[in-house]
C-alpha cells in the first residue's frame, strides 16, 4: 500500500429538486457575477436553464450565459468564454450540464485566472496558478467532473484531445438531482455507466500498491453500477437506479477508489481520447470499444487483479487456471457492454479507420503520454498500435 493525498473540497447537494438551492450556493461561495455555461441545448429544452436563471434573478445575482459546449468540447468556445468573462467581470462559473459543459467551464476558469495561452496547460507546457471558482448542476452521470480535478478539451487544429488536472478546478459545489438525468437518451445513459465503471477500473487494474478497503469500495461501486445500468436499460425512469448511478459517478472519479495504489493504469482512457478527438465518438462508447482489446493485451501482466475482478465483480465461476478465470471475466465484461448497447470494437463503434489512421492515433497517443504509460502493463507506441489493430 502506498501513501496518498485525498482532497475532495466539493460540497455535494444531492436529491430531488436540489437545483432550487442554486442561488444560495452561488452566494455561499462568493459569486456576484456568474457565467452560466451549458451544452447544445438539452437544458433549454428541459426547462432547467430557465429555472436556474429565475432563481438567480430572484436572488438579485447577475449573470451572463454561454451555451454551445459540444461533446468533446472545443478550445474555440473556451476562448470565447474567457473573453466574455473578462468583458463582463465574471467572478463565478456555473456549469449546467454534463462533463463537456463542466470541462469547458474549467478551461474558461483557467484562462481567466492565468495570463497567456490556456492551451499551454493541456499541452503540458506549464502549470496553472489558479482557476475561477466553479459550481455545477449535473445533468448526466458519467465523467465525475463534478468532483474531479480534471478537464478534457479538444483543440480543433489537428483534432488534439488532451486532459489537464489540478485541484484549482475542483468544483466548489455540485448539485445532483437524479431526476434531471431522466431526459437522457438511453445511449447516453449507457455511455455514462460505462465511463463511471471505467474510472474505477482504471484505478483497479494496477501492479502498484493495493488496499483491501479500496478494493472493497471499488468492487462494490462496480457491482452497483453494473446492476443499475441493467435496471435503467429496462426502466429509464427508475429514480433509485438513477440516484445509485449518479452518486457512483462522482465517487468513481474523485480519487476514493484509488487511495493506496500507484494512481492507476489509465491507458484505456488515453487510447479513447485519440478516438474522441479524431472521430468525435461518445466518450463512454469509445472506452467500451477499446477495453476488451486492451484487457486481452495486458491481462497476463496483471493476472491477480484480473482474476479478482472476474470473481468479485463479474462473478464468474471459480474453476480452472487463473488465466482461464481472468479471460472469463473479460468475456463477461464484454457481454455486459453488449447487453446495454455498447460496442466492443471499433467497427461496432462506427469508426472506419484505415491502418494508416491507426498508426497516426498510436503516434499521437504515445506523444500525449510522453512515450509510454500504464500500470497493468506499460505500453509504448507499438503496443498502442497493436491494441488499436486488435480493436478493429
Ligand atoms: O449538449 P447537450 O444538449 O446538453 O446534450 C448532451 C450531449 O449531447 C446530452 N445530455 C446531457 N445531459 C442531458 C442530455 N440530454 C438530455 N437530457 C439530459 N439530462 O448528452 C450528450 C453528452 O453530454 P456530455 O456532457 O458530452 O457527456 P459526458 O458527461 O459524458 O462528458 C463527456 C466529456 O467529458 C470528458 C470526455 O472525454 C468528454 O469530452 N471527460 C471528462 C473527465 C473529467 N473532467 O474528469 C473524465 C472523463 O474520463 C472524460 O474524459
Ligand atoms: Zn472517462
Amino acid at each position: 500500500m502506498f501513501g496518498f493525498n485525498y482532497y475532495t473540497p466539493t460540497k455535494v447537494v444531492f436529491g430531488k429538486g436540489t437545483e432550487s438551492q442554486v442561488a444560495d450556493l452561488v452566494k455561499e461561495f462568493g459569486g456576484t457575477k456568474v457565467l452560466i455555461h451549458y451544452g447544445g441545448g438539452s437544458v433549454v429544452r428541459s426547462g432547467l436553464l430557465k429555472r436556474v436563471t429565475d432563481r438567480l434573478d430572484d436572488a438579485g445575482i447577475s449573470f451572463v450565459t454561454l451555451g454551445g459546449a459540444v461533446p468533446n468540447p472545443h478550445l474555440g468556445l473556451v476562448y470565447e468564454g474567457i473573453e466574455l468573462c473578462k468583458k463582463e467581470k465574471v467572478d463565478f462559473l456555473l456549469a449546467v450540464g454534463g462533463g463537456s459543459a463542466i470541462d469547458s467551464a474549467k478551461a474558461i476558469g483557467y484562462g481567466v485566472a492565468n495570463e497567456g495561452e490556456v492551451w499551454d496547460f493541456y499541452d503540458y507546457k506549464r502549470q496553472a496558478k489558479g482557476c475561477l471558482p466553479l459550481g455545477v448542476i449535473l445533468t448526466i452521470a458519467a465523467t465525475g467532473s463534478e468532483m474531479s480535478d480534471s478537464s478534457v478539451i479538444t483543440k480543433e487544429e489537428g483534432l488534439v484531445k488532451r486532459g489537464y488536472s489540478s485541484d484549482y478546478a475542483r468544483p466548489r459545489f455540485a448539485i445532483m438531482d437524479p431526476e434531471l438525468t431522466m431526459t437522457l437518451p438511453d445511449y447516453q445513459t449507457a455511455c455514462g455507466c460505462t465511463d463511471i465503471m471505467m474510472h474505477t477500473m482504471e484505478r483497479y487494474f494496477t501492479n502498484g500498491g493495493n488496499m483491501e478497503l479500496t478494493d472493497a469500495l471499488a468492487e462494490g461501486l462496480l457491482r452497483t453500477v453494473k446492476k443499475n445500468a441493467i435496471i435503467l436499460r429496462d426502466d429509464p425512469k427508475n429514480y433509485d437506479a438513477r440516484a445509485e448511478v449518479m452518486w457512483a459517478g462522482s465517487l468513481a472519479h474523485n480519487g476514493l477508489t484509488g487511495c493506496g495504489n500507484d494512481g492507476g493504469d489509465w491507458m484505456t482512457h488515453k487510447l479513447e481520447h485519440e478516438l474522441g478527438g479524431l472521430y468525435d465518438v461518445a466518450h463512454g462508447a469509445g472506452l467500451a470499444a477499446i477495453w476488451g482489446s486492451w484487457a486481452r493485451y495486458v491481462y497476463k501482466d496483471c493476472l491477480p487483479r484480473f482474476k479478482k475482478y472476474a470473481l468479485n465483480v463479474m462473478e464468474v465461476e471459480n474453476t480452472g487456471s487463473d488465466e482461464e478465470i481472468a479471460l472469463r471475466g473479460i468475456e463477461a465484461m464484454e457481454d455486459f457492454y453488449r447487453s446495454i448497447g455498447m460496442p466492443t470494437n471499433l467497427r461496432e463503434l462506427g469508426v472506419k479507420a484505415t491502418d494508416e489512421d491507426l498508426v497516426t492515433m498510436a503516434k499521437k497517443c504515445a506523444v500525449g503520454v510522453g512515450g509510454e504509460m500504464g500500470s497493468a502493463k506499460v505500453l509504448n507506441e507499438e503496443a498502442m498500435l497493436a491494441i488499436y489493430r486488435a480493436s478493429m
